[in-house]
């Protein structure tokens, strides 16, 4: 138990409501959740317990419907648009499950892009974005664009573009729900390695044998979180 680190994630009593024309949805129901410094956390659940909605909130690309939510001690609910884009910019990494590639730039380009967000020089960020989809093995793939790439390799693609950055806060939602067991593999290790050189990291899952990888496991279902499966 690490007692002395900062805490990066401090979420208390959310609760997300979607309202649909019939009915209201409580999709995260009264979730609590710390997350310290270099934690390795799986979020473990089925489909439809609410993985996703949670991303988006502690990713602060949603805001929840009630409760408290501090990210590295800022108070994601007072706080403004632009705060909030800054923090997503230089803090957290982002794996979708839906990959969120744009069609129209090629793999490279797509990599390129949160570096060329923050300001680095062109050319810097297509050496970096170079030498990061090689890590992930496509190298050899940098001109095409997603409608060209398996789906395997967009989703290495998008491991690429949320780590280009090194960003302290890594959020990755099925990383590994589209790869095969070899390509699977060698992400968690990434993941792993990622973990050692001080990246704090939560993976959101259903799946096991990635759960089994990381430091920490909770579990999500129907909305509610549990320390026990
Ligand atoms: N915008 C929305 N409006 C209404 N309901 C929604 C919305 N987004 C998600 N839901 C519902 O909320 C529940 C949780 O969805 P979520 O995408 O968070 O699940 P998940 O755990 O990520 O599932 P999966 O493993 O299949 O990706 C689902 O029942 C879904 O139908
Ligand atoms: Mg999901």
């Amino acid at each position: 138990m690490n007692n002395n680190g900062r805490c990066i994630i401090d979420a208390r009593n959310i609760v997300k409501i979607y309202q649909t024309p019939y009915e209201e949805l409580k999709v995260l129901d009264d979730i609590s959740i710390k997350v310290m410094e270099n934690d390795f956390t799986a979020i473990l659940g089925p489909s439809g317990s609410g993985k996703s909605t949670l991303m988006n909130v502690l990713g602060c690309l949603d805001l929840p419907t009630m409760g408290e939510y501090f990210l590295d001690g800022v108070d994601i609910l007072k706080a403004k648009d632009d705060q909030l884009a800054d923090i997503r910019n230089n803090k957290i990494g982002f794996v979708f499950q839906k990959f969120n590639l744009l069609p129209r730039l090629s793999a490279l380009q797509n990599v390129m892009l949160p570096l060329l967000y923050r300001g680095v020089e062109e050319d810097e960020a297509r050496e970096i974005a170079k030498e990061k989809l090689s890590l992930l093995g496509l190298g050899d793939r940098l001109t095409h664009r997603p409608n060209e790439l398996s789906g395997g390799q967009q989703q290495r693609v998008s491991i690429a573009r949320a780590i280009v950055g090194n960003p302290p806060l890594l959020l990755a939602d099925e990383p590994t729900g589209n790869l095969d067991s070899k390509s699977s593999k060698d992400a968690i290790e990434i993941l792993k390695e990622l973990n050692k050189e001080g990246n704090t990291i939560i993976v959101i899952t259903h799946d096991n044998e990635v759960a089994e990888q990381t430091k920490k496991v909770v579990f999500i279902r129907d909305g509610r979180l549990s320390q026990e499966g």
